[in-house]
Order: structure tokens, then sequence, then C-alpha cells
């Protein structure tokens, strides 16, 4: 598959195959892919806690059961818990002086001194700030879109989750103070068909982007949309006939319950 077709392909699955084991290699794969995203300041404050069902215990499982996770959480043979190590900031600098050793960051022969004076007094200060919701958090989609194109190219089926109590989990797997959970992705080989009854719907593309301007929508070219809908990064919109069909009889022989999804 090229990667506009992968792109295309990437649906939530939340009927996954709770019989059938997933292998930890797969797993190692998408956190690789995580790893090598781009984080702010290279800091690599987005780390994870993987859920292996099959070892885990049962309080830990217990702990993941949440009105938002629905019947996903019963499911999923992996569940990995996507956090930030909030105290990542506190060695900026010395992340910082990696990134102008290899030179990543552009300065000239005074490298080394330029950083010194500017970059690293810079993330020192506002540091404290940094560990709070944002930056991060746009880090941890960077890597969990990797792991996930990562899911798919393996053939596993993966959705992301909430939680109604982080404290709880928080405690089951014993993270520290300085750790923020910031969402649960399922992991698993599809029970449903891999395009998940087909692309789920968008708001439009002229309400969301723009040009120059905030009343000025982004210009959209058909040909473009051609291009895309030919290379399947466009792929025939939900539902797709026998859709229901297939879900209904999954629910039976799993006896799931009637809702759970948001
Ligand atoms: C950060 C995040 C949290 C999500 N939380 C849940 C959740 O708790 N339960 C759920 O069923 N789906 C959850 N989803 C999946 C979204 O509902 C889903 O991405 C959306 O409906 C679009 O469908 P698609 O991913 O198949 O394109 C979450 C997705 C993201 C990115």
């Amino acid at each position: 598959m090229e990667l506009r077709e992968v792109m295309g392909n990437r649906r939530s699955i939340r009927y996954l195959d709770p019989e059938k084991p997933v292998e930890l290699e797969k797993i190692q794969c998408m956190l690789e892919a995580a790893r090598i995203a781009s984080h702010f300041g290279n800091n690599n404050s987005i780390q994870a806690l993987v859920v292996h069902r099959e070892t885990a215990t049962e309080e830990q499982i217990a702990s993941l059961h949440s009105p938002v996770g629905g019947f996903q959480m019963q499911l999923a043979p992996v569940v990995i818990l996507w956090y930030i190590e909030q105290d990542a900031m506190d060695e900026a600098g010395e992340r910082l002086r990696e990134l102008v050793e290899c030179g990543a960051l552009g300065y000239g022969p005074d490298r080394h001194e330029e950083l010194e004076k500017t970059l690293v007094p810079l993330f020192n200060r506002i540091g404290e700030a940094l560990k709070g919701p944002g930056m991060p958090d746009m880090d941890c989609g960077q890597a969990v879109a990797q792991a996930t194109l990562m899911a798919l190219e393996q053939g596993l089926g993966t959705c992301c989750q909430g939680s109604g109590d982080w404290e709880k989990v928080h405690t089951a797997f014993g993270l520290p103070e300085s750790c923020r959970i910031v969402v649960a992705q399922t992991v698993g080989y599809p029970l449903e068909n891999p395009d998940a009854g087909g692309q789920r719907p968008r708001l439009p593309f002229e309400k969301l982007f723009q040009l120059n301007s905030i009343d000025n929508p982004f210009p959209r070219s058909q040909e473009v949309i051609d291009d895309l809908t030919q290379t399947r990064l466009f792929q025939p919109a939900a539902p797709l006939a026998g859709r229901e069909e297939q879900i209904e009889g999954i629910r039976k022989k799993f006896k799931l319950p009637g809702s759970g999804m948001i």
C-alpha cells in the first residue's frame, strides 16, 4: 500500500478480536515509530505503558473499563497508555545540546556558545509552563499518529480512548505524579472489515482551512481531489453495504452491550 492509501485506510477499528493475540514485536514496531516522531525541543516527553491483557493483573484490566471506552476495552488484547513525562522538560538543555551537536539546529561555527546564550536560557525560563497541556500534547498526537500508521501497515486495528477516571488507571499502573496520561489506544486484529464500513464523515474542507485571512477559505482544487481519490486517500464514504449486519453478528458473538461509542 502506498502512503496515501495507508492514510486513507486509517480508521478507528472498534471491534478487535479478543481471541487473537498480538505479537509484541508488532507493538514494538509501533513504539519505534512513535519514538522517531518529531518532538518539541526533541524532548521525548511522550512515553507509553503497554498493557498486555494476557499478562496484566485483574485490577489493572478493571481500571481501564470506562463509559467512554465501552466494550472496546473489553475486547482489546493490547491497550497502550500514552502519557507525558512532564519532567522531561527539566533536561531540555541537554536535548538541545544533542541537537546542536548533530548539526540539526543550523547555528554557525560557534554553535555551542550561541546555543548557551539563546535557546538554553529561554527553555530554562519557560520550562515549567511548557510542562502543562499544549506542546507536549501535540507531540503525543504526532507520536500516536505514526504508531497508528505502523499498526495499520501490520494488519492491526486501533482506536484512541478517553477515560472517565484517569486517576484510577494512574494508580493501577503505578505511574509517578510527573506523568499525565493523555489517551489509551486499543490495539488488536480487526474483527470488522479493515475498511470499517467506509470513510467517516468530516466537516467541509472550506469550513476548516483558510488562506491568509480567516474569512478566505483555502482554495480546493477538483484536480487534486480527483488525484487523491484515484490514489485512494479518499475511499468510498460510510456506510458501506453489509456494515450493520456485520456489526450485529460481532455483537451477538461476543455478547456486547448496545453502545459505548462516541
Ligand atoms: C484523542 C481521541 C480520543 C478518542 N476517544 C474515543 C473514545 O473514548 N471512545 C471511542 O469510541 N472513540 C474515541 N475516539 C475515536 C473518534 O471517535 C474517531 O476518531 C472519530 O469518530 C472519527 O472516526 P475515524 O477515526 O474512524 O476516522 C477518540 C479519538 C481521538 C483522536
